[in-house]
């Protein structure tokens, strides 16, 4: 079958092809130690075998996408923490060859890969895995990362708007039959053919994880998800104001938006068996020189913080940079994302501290709790 006899329609990619009300991902399986800078040694390895193992375990299971990070100089420290990282691009690629219904999406830092190169690199991952690609657009975080290319970070505004640019000149890759021009401040294009068109007659889906007001105005302008982080426990209901205002903007420019964010997952039998993985492999063994670098580039105020204060926030970033953090037994952690849900997140993409050691178990004993609680769907076997 050629992919122009097979439609795959844009409202059939957001579900990623299912009737889950609560999509779930796993995020950053990508870089060594994955979201946890552990010296714990049994930390991930982020090598390819165990991407593929993993991803082969989470299509099994029914799990929605993976999400990698664009990372291509690690947090130093110990471990190096992120510093051995599989290119995002060609990792979706062999991983959607290895898989039959999971989705993955590439991190791609739009200053660094040029639009043409990238439209067709897009579309030709979107055919190998017939149209179960995604996008996830970066405009620049870690400056040293962009010293290694010899590119000069742009100041933050200037960062989305060469983003827009890059992404129209994509999109138009993506859809348009004629030969077209770009004339842009940043990006000068003549007589752009980009054949063929993405899988299916539609398009991959877009997400953007911008936090600032301008990121998340881009986002809002052109994604379909919104990458959203939550920090350690919650506020529900802010999380459902904040679901609802970047829904409504979203409508207001006659677009539909989901919101996703991230969470890191500790989930053992029992709360004092999680609580005590997580406190000696994360905290005790934590590795402190890459925390407090990384801390460092994302500028974290910390500033007049007591001690105790300061070492909780190192903790927190310890485990997965202060994100949602799930730490209990299978009842407790399908609850926490049952609330989510109700708050309106469309999706989570969660990490491990090693994920194909820890997802069986959480596919086991939390998925069943999903599907009793009706927010997802008992997978059909491969
Ligand atoms: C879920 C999530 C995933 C992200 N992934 C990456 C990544 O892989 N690589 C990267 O350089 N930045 C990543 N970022 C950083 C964002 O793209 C963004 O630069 C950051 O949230 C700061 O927001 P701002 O650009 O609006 O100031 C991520 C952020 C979040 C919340």
């Amino acid at each position: 079958m050629t992919a122009a006899s097979i439609e795959v329609p844009l409202a059939k990619r957001r579900e990623f092809g299912n009737a889950n009300t609560l999509k779930l991902g796993l995020f950053g399986p990508n870089c060594s130690s994955g979201r946890t800078p552990t010296n714990a040694p049994e930390r991930w390895s982020g090598d390819w075998g165990d991407n593929l193992r993993l991803a082969r375990i989470a299509d099994e299971a029914g799990i929605d996408f993976l999400l990698p990070i664009g990372r291509w100089k690690g947090y130093g420290g110990d471990t190096d923490y992120q510093g051995t990282t599989l290119e995002v691009i060609t990792w979706a690629a062999g991983i959607l060859a290895s898989t039959r219904r999971i989705h993955a999406f590439a991190t791609v830092h739009v200053p660094l890969v040029h639009p043409v190169i990238a439209a067709k690199q897009f579309v030709t991952v979107d055919h190998i895995s017939e149209g179960r690609f995604g996008l996830n657009i970066v405009c620049g975080w870690n400056e040293d990362e962009f010293e290694m290319f010899g590119v000069t970070q742009r100041e933050h505004e200037a960062r989305y708007e060469y983003a827009q640019e890059w992404f129209d000149a994509v999109r138009r890759m993506w859809g348009e039959e004629e030969e077209f021009s770009v004339e842009g401040r940043f990006i000068n294009l003549k007589k752009v053919r980009s054949k063929p068109k993405p899988y299916g007659g539609s398009r991959p889906i877009v997400m953007n994880a911008g936090a600032s007001a301008t990121g998340q105005a881009f986002a809002i302008r052109n994604c379909d998800a919104l990458f959203t982080g939550l920090t350690g426990k919650p506020d529900f209901e802010a999380v459902a104001r904040l679901v609802a205002d970047a829904k409504g903007r979203a409508a207001e420019g006659g677009r539909e938006l989901d919101v996703y964010t991230v969470g890191v997952v500790t989930c053992k039998p029992t709360l004092a068996e999680a609580e005590a993985y997580h406190q000696h492999r994360v905290v005790y063994q934590a590795d402190w020189g890459a925390v407090d670098t990384m801390m460092r580039m994302h500028k974290v105020p910390t500033a007049g913080l007591a001690p105790e204060a300061l070492q909780r926030l190192r903790a927190a970033f310890a485990n997965g940079s202060g994100a949602y953090q799930l730490i209990g037994e299978p009842d407790y952690v399908a609850a926490e994302l049952a609330r989510l849900s109700a708050a309106g997140i469309k999706g989570i993409a969660v990490s491990f501290l090693n994920y194909a050691e820890e997802l069986p178990y959480f596919c086991q004993e939390v998925l069943p709790r999903l599907e009793r609680l009706g927010l997802r769907v008992k997978p059909q076997p491969l």
